[in-house]
């Protein structure tokens, strides 16, 4: 396929294999080697790069973006990031003057990161690098460089991205909509992704590619035939009504995060801890939904709220409940050529608590994924609704659990009552991340957690009292 992009602000037109990633084709093929390889899977952030579009500029692991992602964007890597005339931008030199680096192999994503970071005025700098490991200079120093930088005024050819994207040789690129059965497809509508994937129902859908990437880099699968969806404008974004909060498909898990926090903060809170600034600029809702992991973080929250998925073949559109998408492990209610349109979530009083359980903090899957609403009538306890993600094949509520509690009132002695059913609705598994008795050990505690908050006890394990 003919990609158009910029690439440090020059025009680019690459004939590339549909899942070629852009760290290979700037490695191999541009010789811009500051772009490191380190795991090819996502987790690293060696192979960070600065992608722009119409939505704003974002760090991006190129190890697991494919070519056919690209179309119309800017992307700038390290070499790009110090001016034309080589004058460093400010991040790189106060890596330099803070001793950021030693054996520099992580030091290009971090300055991609720290520059993306500079550019968009953020400076939580802990929640920015989470993505970016350094095995031998500490974080200290980094961190340092980078506060030290946010007090620099942003170089002008940071911005020139931005401002290129309007140009004609990125809009009157090779059309990308209509290819042949075997060519990538690159829809622009949901409307023609609905037709082309009826016709093509064994191909593979890529929305972020934050599964799929790995598909290709660690198991070498050939993915063809496959359609590209970030160029569906119509299947993101997230509209706020009164009855219900209605999230596209493609919707980053980033913009999800920013969206929901101010109506849920727990889930806002769950999102921050998902993956890096690198993954949730790139993964999106419906991917995290459609992959029918048994260990993804919104399922069991957007289950815990009520959510209904709505689903899309052709001209056919259904609904059903979340939790009813989950039939076993590896396998979902989507019939051949299906895909997910949107999620909604029922406007509510914010009752939810989400509780994430990892190894590591930051850029860590869960082990155990508690998510927690529930409604206290007069004391009594008129409506729980309690999912769990690591506790089972899928996605999962706790009947059992919820059964336990519902009418009865909202004290510790129902509380500890509840907690055998626990082991009715769940038989975990002893896995690398956890064992089954930790597991279930855990998911009691959550719920004892839940209740202490509700009642007013701090239980925020990060805040640490004098
Ligand atoms: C380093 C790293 C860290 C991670 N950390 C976390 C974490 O903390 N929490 C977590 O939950 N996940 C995590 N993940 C997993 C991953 O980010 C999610 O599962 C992600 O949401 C998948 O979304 P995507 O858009 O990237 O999907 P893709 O990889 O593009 O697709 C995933 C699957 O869904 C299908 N699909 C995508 N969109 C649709 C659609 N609209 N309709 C039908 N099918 C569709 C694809 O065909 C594919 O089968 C991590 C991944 C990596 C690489
Ligand atoms: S090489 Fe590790 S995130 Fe890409
Ligand atoms: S400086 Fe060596 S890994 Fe970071």
């Amino acid at each position: 396929m003919i990609v158009r992009f910029l690439l440090n602000g020059t025009e680019t037109e690459a004939d590339a294999a549909a899942t070629e990633t852009l760290l290979d084709f700037l490695r191999e093929r541009k010789g811009l080697t500051g772009t490191k390889e380190g795991c090819n899977e996502g987790d690293c952030g060696a192979c960070t790069v600065m992608v722009t579009d119409a939505t704003g500029s974002k760090a991006l692991n190129s190890c697991i973006l494919f070519m056919g992602q690209l179309a119309g964007k800017a992307v700038r890597t390290v070499e790009g990031v110090s001016g034309p005339d080589g004058t460093l931008h400010p991040v790189q030199s106060a890596m330099v003057s803070h001793h950021g680096s030693q054996c520099g192999f992580c030091t290009p994503g971090f300055v991609v990161s720290m520059a993306v970071a500079h550019l968009n005025g953020e400076t939580d700098h802990d929640d920015r690098l989470a993505g970016n490991l350094c095995r031998c200079t500490g974080y200290a120093p980094i961190v340092r460089a980078a506060e030290a930088a946010s007090a620099e005024p942003v170089p002008d050819w940071m911005s020139a991205d931005a401002e290129a994207l309007t140009s004609p040789f990125l809009s009157t690129g090779p059309s990308l909509d209509g290819a042949s059965a075997e060519a990538p497809f690159v829809p622009t509508s949901a409307d023609a992704l609905a037709e082309w994937f009826v016709a093509h129902p064994d191909a593979t859908l890529v929305a972020g590619a934050t599964d799929v990437g790995l598909w290709v880099t660690k198991q070498l699968r050939d993915l063809s035939p496959v359609a590209f969806l970030n160029q569906c404008d119509d299947l993101k974004g997230i509209a706020v009504g009164d009855g219900e909060i209605r999230v596209g498909a493609m919707t980053s898990v980033s913009d999800f995060g920013a969206a929901i926090a101010p109506h849920h903060p727990s889930l806002g809170e769950l999102i921050r801890r998902y993956g890096s600034v690198q993954v949730r600029n790139a993964a999106t809702v419906g991917g995290n939904i459609a992959n029918g992991s048994p260990i993804g973080d919104s399922p069991p929250a957007l289950i815990a709220l009520g959510a209904t998925l709505h689903l899309r073949r052709g001209g056919d559109r259904r609904t059903l409940p979340l939790q009813d998408f989950f039939l076993d492990y590896g396998k979902q209610d989507r019939q051949p050529g299906e895909f997910v349109e949107a999620v909604t979530i029922p406007r509510q009083p914010d009752r939810l608590r989400c509780y994430k359980l990892s190894k590591r903090f930051d850029q860590d899957i869960s082990a155990v994924c508690g998510c927690f609403s529930i409604t206290v009538e007069n004391d009594t306890v008129a409506e729980a609704r309690i999912a769990f993600g690591g506790m089972a094949g899928i996605p999962k509520r706790a009947a059992a659990v919820e059964a336990a509690l519902t009418g009865r009132p909202w004290t510790a002695d129902t509380v500890t009552a509840a907690l055998p059913a626990f082991a009715e609705d769940f038989q975990p598994l002893t896995d690398m991340r956890a064992s089954a008795e930790y597991r279930l050990r855990a998911a009691t505690n959550m719920l004892a957690r839940y209740f202490h908050e509700d009642s007013g006890t701090a239980a925020n394990v990060l805040e640490v009292a004098p």
